[in-house]
């Protein structure tokens, strides 16, 4: 519906508002060490720019309010966790923001910041690899969770191929196209903020937390984000929260748009692993038994997000004993924070590595190896879930036949044979992505009016890019029977929408869809005597009789879910993916994605085909090319910015690209059949990953005419590529 808007840059963001009167803007100051005290912040040289109008830091929280922006008894965190939105004293990541400078433009605001200056005492070298944490124990001893299913070590023992080894992954940041961004403007019911928040809910508990106010007395209002990908979880509470505390402190509205930088400084990250691995197999190849050790780096506080690494990790592949521990540990990081497919993603990067392995390790094709493999109907997931409308294997002899797998294996391998420069992988997966309604709904007010028959809608799912509103204008536009033009989804506003949950776990979308139209059969309830009397009539005339009858022409409709901690469905994938790399540069290129998924019946296969498109691209990012550095020494982000940090851009996506859906496949628990599409593509780049490194040990062979395993580690970046492939300047003589 407003893609017109998007694609010419003219839709509007939070950031984008009218500049208010008297309108203030900030800037974060931040910790420019990784672990240490404050001893003194010094604002004196900010405040002589002119235009610069004040600091605010720890010390200028409201009376009653409490220096703390994580929502007290909010399910998704530890009761005891508590953090300073603006610190006091002790450093434990660099990047923490200390306070406010206040301004008459952003670029003031951004100077006055930079001309603060901040001296620390007792600066430590602060820890910034999880392998360093790991040896020196920095554990967090509650985070510890363990899955045992029958007995793996004794499997092991019956196993005719067994290997061990190691893998391991590194953060990841979000790259949406709109920053961190709030706008609080004072007024005498209390104070309104304009945030561009994935938890709308959770942000509103944060301001008034700050403020030491009731929720009533913060209207939260969310038009569509630029992109949140998970990033526009916590910590777009504290950039709400910040804006909040200096627009009560100031009684001016004050807008804080974090620059890129900032926010890659400030913000949370995918969660980097290593993970020790152990499997076996008997002699045609099926899986006996998984043993798998994941540390996990949680940055300065444990995490929730890893909460389905381990039930994910099975993804499409059934294995009847597992041995999975995960144990979290601290590193003078930002905390974790939730990332499109927070636990898919590790969980593809282990279980393929071993698959792959122990493919090797048997002689065996891993397609054919896979395919053994796969899921069928009613096996017990690693949770015990049995697997119900287990599409997978059906997903899979398609798709095989669909991208022409065999003969391109040959030709690869004919490829290969003739060329030492330039190699080719491809390599093919299957995925499973567990779906699941959290407890607290979402509610969604439509609203008719009379006059002309035309409709509001105002849902309490964020707009983030994945089709959310226009899914709800289709199931509103349908449930009423009226045009699709006549509905508008309005920015959602907890005044009208309270209580709900955050948007995302890729379940938003059906959830306001199922809501929306539980407030339509209120809605029509109220028409339904007056379209008894008039059975013919058109919609403007059946609403002119109700509005004269003194029917309630609105209504409010929450999707609750029985039981909600249980997996609901799984929506199935299979991937196959072609890559060719310059061993000599270690370049490489994605030349052709093939890719067929059980969405049910789509409800939009345009916008799931983009969900799915979206998806994998932020998967190669997530495997080949988003690294991050800090600096070893301070704790600082080293390249936060487009110039260092590499998204996946025009050039990195597949040159030939088929994206299937798999018809006839209605999900008979789904709303209107349908499934999920956010985030269960993003795993299936791992294939791409395992491509690229086929390619690699292609090269390796000729070189050293051996067949070797390599390990992986994502991000397999360019260097990486090149580094692996073991080409030395001798190699080069003619
Ligand atoms: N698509 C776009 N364009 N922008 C986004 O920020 N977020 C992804 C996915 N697709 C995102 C996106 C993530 S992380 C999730 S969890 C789902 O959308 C959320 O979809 P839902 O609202 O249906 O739960």
């Amino acid at each position: 519906m407003t893609a017109h808007l998007q694609a010419t840059g003219e839709a509007m963001f939070t950031g984008d508002l009218p500049e208010l009167k008297r309108e203030l803007r900030a800037a974060f100051v931040l910790s420019t060490i990784g672990v240490g005290e404050i001893v003194q912040v010094d604002t004196s040289e900010a405040l002589k720019l002119p235009g610069v109008v004040g600091f605010i830091g720890a010390g200028d929280i409201p009376p009653g309010g409490e220096n703390n922006f994580i929502p007290a008894n909010y399910h998704l965190y530890e009761p005891d966790w508590k953090d300073e939105l603006f610190v006091t004293k002790d450093i434990d990541y660099a990047g923490r923001p200390i306070g406010l400078i206040l301004a008459e433009s952003q670029a003031l605001a951004e100077q006055g910041a930079r001309a603060v200056t901040v001296t620390y005492k007792n600066v430590q070298r602060p820890v910034m690899d999880l392998r360093e944490a790991i040896q020196k124990n920095m554990i967090f001893e509650k985070a510890t969770e363990q899955k045992i299913v029958g007995n793996a070590e004794a499997a092991l023992k019956e196993a005719a191929y067994v290997v061990e080894g190691e893998c391991e992954m590194g953060n990841q940041y979000y790259f949406y196209i709109e920053n961190q961004v709030a706008l609080s403007v004072p007024s005498e019911d209390g104070i309104d903020v304009y945030s561009a928040t994935q938890c709308s809910e959770m942000a509103q508990r944060s301001v008034a937390q700050l403020l030491g106010k009731p929720m009533n007395y913060c209207n939260m209002i969310v038009s569509r984000l630029g992109g949140g990908f998970g990033g526009k979880f916590l910590h777009s509470c504290a950039v709400a929260a910040a804006s909040a505390v200096a627009a009560e402190v100031t009684g001016r509205p004050v807008r804080l748009r974090v620059d890129l930088s900032t926010d890659m400084q400030f913000n949370g990250k995918r969660f980097p692993i290593v993970a020790k691995y152990k499997a076996g197999c008997d002699s045609e190849g099926k899986l006996l038994g998984v043993i798998v050790d994941i540390f996990v780096d949680a940055g300065h506080v444990a995490t929730t997000m890893t909460f389905d690494v381990i039930s994910m990790l099975d993804q499409g592949y059934y294995c009847p004993n597992w041995k999975v521990t995960m144990k979290q540990f601290k590193t003078n990081k930002v905390c974790a924070g939730p990332t499109r497919g927070p636990g898919q993603v590790p969980a593809c990067l282990m279980i393929e590595t071993i698959l792959e392995h122990l493919a090797m390790e048997a002689r065996q094709c891993p397609v054919i190896f896979r395919e053994l493999n796969l899921f069928v109907e009613g096996q017990k997931n690693l949770f015990g879930t049995p697997q119900r409308q287990c599409t997978l294997k059906k997903l899979w002899q398609r798709l095989k036949q669909m991208a022409d797998v065999q003969s391109r294996l040959d030709d690869i391998s004919k490829y290969n044979k003739d060329n030492l420069w330039r190699k080719r992988g491809l390599s093919m997966t299957a995925s499973r992505y567990d779906m699941c309604y959290y407890p607290t709904g979402f509610p969604t007010h439509v609203s008719v009016f009379a006059a002309d028959g035309t409709v509001v809608v105002i849902t309490a799912g964020v707009e983030m890019g994945q089709g959310l509103y226009m899914k709800v204008a289709q199931a509103v536009a349908y449930s009423l029977g009226v045009p699709l033009e006549f509905v508008k989804v309005r920015p959602n506003q907890n005044n009208v929408t309270p209580n709900p949950l955050w948007t995302g776990g890729s379940i938003s979308s059906e959830r306001c869809v199922a809501s929306a139209m539980i407030a339509c059969e209120k809605i029509k309830a109220q028409l339904q005597p007056f379209r008894e009397k008039q059975p013919d009539a058109d919609w403007k005339t059946l609403l002119q009789a109700a509005w004269e009858g003194n029917a309630v022409l609105s209504a409010g409709g929450t999707h609750h879910y029985d039981n909600p901690q249980v997996d609901l469905y799984a929506t199935y994938m299979a991937g196959v993916v072609e890559t060719e790399v310059d061993v000599l540069t270690g370049q490489y290129q994605v030349n052709r994605v093939d890719l067929l998924g059980d969405f049910g019946d789509s409800m939009n296969p345009t916008i799931d085909i983009g969900q799915v498109e979206g998806a994998y691209v932020m998967g190669l990012g997530a495997y080949l090319t988003e690294d991050i550095f800090f600096s070893k020494e301070t704790g600082k982000l080293l390249n936060g910015g487009t110039w260092d940090y590499k998204p996946p851009t025009t050039k990195d996506i597949p040159i030939d690209w088929r994206i299937h859906f798999l018809p006839d496949s209605p999900n008979s628990v789904g709303v209107l059949s349908s499934k999920a599409a956010g985030e269960p593509p993003i795993g299936l780049a791992m294939g791409a990953l395992l491509s690229v490194k086929k390619a690699v040990e292609s090269v390796r062979e000729d070189l050293s005419g051996k067949k070797t395993f390599l390990p992986v580690a994502a991000p397999f970046t360019v260097e990486k590529a090149q580094l692996a492939s073991g080409i030395q300047v001798n190699h080069l003589h003619v």
